[in-house]
């Protein structure tokens, strides 16, 4: 029976594990923490200090001096950017090339028309960038028509002079202003245009004399590199 007591007296016992202290701040607070007296020793801690980090020894890869590095880096940044700009331009130069104008088409941009086979007093139309083109070879009677006409009076003012390069040949485009239909040759009131669409009257230099159209036909760009010879375009 005692030593029935004497084992319980010992299991209820308080057991001592290790010993605490309480730091206790200014506000308050505390916390416990263990001693610093205790001590764990590793079974498996070196006596010496271990050197784990060592660092390895770079120096042969380094260069010989600072501007010499620093002259090989400005060396690799120009090449890179020469090389990057070279690149960039070969690119974009290839790109509108490929977006400009093959020569088919540039072709089809002027129209070379042989004047000699242009009766005086006479029309013919030629067909450029899909626009009707006229050409007249006005008379020297027409041609001064034309300059005897007033330019106030006009809707669209423009003189004879302004409209030809030589007197005797009139080119313009042959859609009418106001909406786009082809005009008739040698017809209307004025001896020159009329657009049976609405109406409109063109005299023999082109300029609008009635109806609805607001403009003058319209003078393409065009050239005579020799005589007798006409570019259009
Ligand atoms: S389109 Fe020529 S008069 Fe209307």
């Amino acid at each position: 029976m005692n030593c029935l007591r004497t084992t319980a007296a010992r299991a209820l016992r308080p057991r001592t594990i290790a010993p605490l202290t309480t730091a206790r701040y200014a506000n308050g607070a505390s916390t416990s923490h263990f001693d610093d007296t205790s001590e764990y020793k590793s079974p498996f801690a070196s006596p010496e200090p271990r050197t784990t980090t060592k660092i390895p020894d770079f120096s042969k890869y380094r260069g010989g001096s600072t501007s010499g590095n620093k002259l090989f880096g400005y060396f690799m940044v120009g090449t890179m950017g020469a090389l990057s700009a070279a690149g960039a331009k070969a690119t974009i130069q290839d790109f509108l090339v490929n977006m400009s104008a093959s020569a088919d088409v540039l072709a089809m941009a002027k129209v070379e028309v042989n004047l000699s086979a242009i009766p005086e007093g006479k029309n013919v139309i030629i067909k450029w960038r899909g626009k009707p083109v006229f050409i007249r070879h006005r008379t020297p009677d027409e041609i001064e028509e034309a300059n005897a006409v007033k330019v106030e009076s006009l809707r669209d003012p423009q003189t004879d002079a302004e409209r030809v390069k030589q007197p005797e040949w009139l080119v313009m485009v042959g859609v009418c202003t106001h909406l786009g239909c082809v005009p008739v040759g040698e017809a209307g009131d004025y001896g020159g245009w009329f657009c049976p669409c609405h109406g409109s009257h063109y005299d023999i230099s082109g300029r609008v004399r009635r109806g609805p159209a607001p403009l003058n036909l319209e003078i393409p760009e065009y050239d005579f590199p020799e005589e007798g010879k006409l570019i259009i375009g």
